[in-house]
């Protein structure tokens, strides 16, 4: 890890001081935890996957001009991004239901949603995350009206684009969760900004004629092989670089 100040030490990522104040380093570690870090495991190499598929996508995301915190992938473990003032709010966007919502409404695992569903959470670890409602976001000046609509908006928009994304490499985009902050501006004003990361440790992918599951729930639910299957993640993206030389060498002995 760079020698730089260590400004907050997240569950799987630390955060640490920019080149400029604007700015901060997000490393992502090896840690993977799970029922608000009552489960804690070391995975390794874990982190290296998300810093190149959370890089992936926010490139893709910046692309289709939605705004994001991402400046530039530094090396294996770190990335430069804006440093922007975090929304105590998470925003999950489901498709098809899995998780929590299961137990909380009685649902069956796999329920295709007629239309994609905006939850709210508010970030708070020492609560445990709860659910919360458009009203308490409003009500307690935790983002405002405008803030909450903007947020929502860009919630839907990047489900549609990263549903087409994953389903073209085979993938059923089943839920996420996002965190949006203020930038703030040299003359005092703010801007939304996508911000943390979007990898396996924050979405629920599912392999389009298996069913398996490709995320997270592979360490909550103990069934293994996480590892192995943020690496196919990355690979069926496109993004790990010794494929991408070994395809290159294949090339040039054809040619
Ligand atoms: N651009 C940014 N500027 C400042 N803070 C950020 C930025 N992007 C993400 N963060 C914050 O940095 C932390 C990233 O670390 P990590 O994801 O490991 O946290 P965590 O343990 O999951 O805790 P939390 O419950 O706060 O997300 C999060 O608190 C996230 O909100
Ligand atoms: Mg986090």
């Amino acid at each position: 890890m760079s020698k730089k100040k260590i400004l907050y030490e997240g569950k799987a990522k630390t955060i640490l001081e920019g080149p400029t104040p604007d700015t901060v380093i997000q490393y992502f570690k090896d840690d993977a935890t799970a029922n608000n870090a009552e489960k804690h495991s070391i995975i390794n190499g874990k982190g290296v996957l998300n810093n190149s598929i959370s890089d992936f996508l926010m490139n893709r995301i910046n692309e289709i001009g939605i705004p994001t915190h991402y400046i530039k992938k530094l090396n294996m473990r770190e990335q430069l991004v804006r440093k922007v003032e975090i929304i105590p709010v998470e925003f999950v966007v489901r498709n098809i239901a899995a998780g929590s919502i299961l137990k909380r409404l009685g649902l069956k695992e796999g329920r295709v949603f007629s239309r994609p569903l905006i939850e709210h959470y508010l970030k708070k670890d020492e609560l445990g995350d709860p659910l919360i409602n458009e009203d308490h976001i409003v009500n307690f000046e935790w983002a405002t009206r405008d803030e909450l609509d903007e947020m929502n908006e860009y919630g839907l928009r990047i489900n549609d684009f990263l549903r087409g994304l994953f389903l073209g490499i085979g993938l059923k985009l089943i839920d996420f969760k996002i965190e949006f902050g203020r930038y703030y501006s040299d003359d005092g004003n703010s801007i939304l900004l996508l911000a943390d990361e979007i990898s396996p440790d924050n979405c629920r992918l599912w392999d389009v004629s298996t069913n398996h599951k490709m995320d997270k729930d592979l360490f909550r639910q103990d069934i293994g092989g996480l590892k192995e299957a943020y690496q196919e993640v990355a690979d069926r993206l496109g993004i790990l670089p010794e494929k991408k030389k070994y395809s290159n060498a294949k090339t040039e002995i054809v040619k």
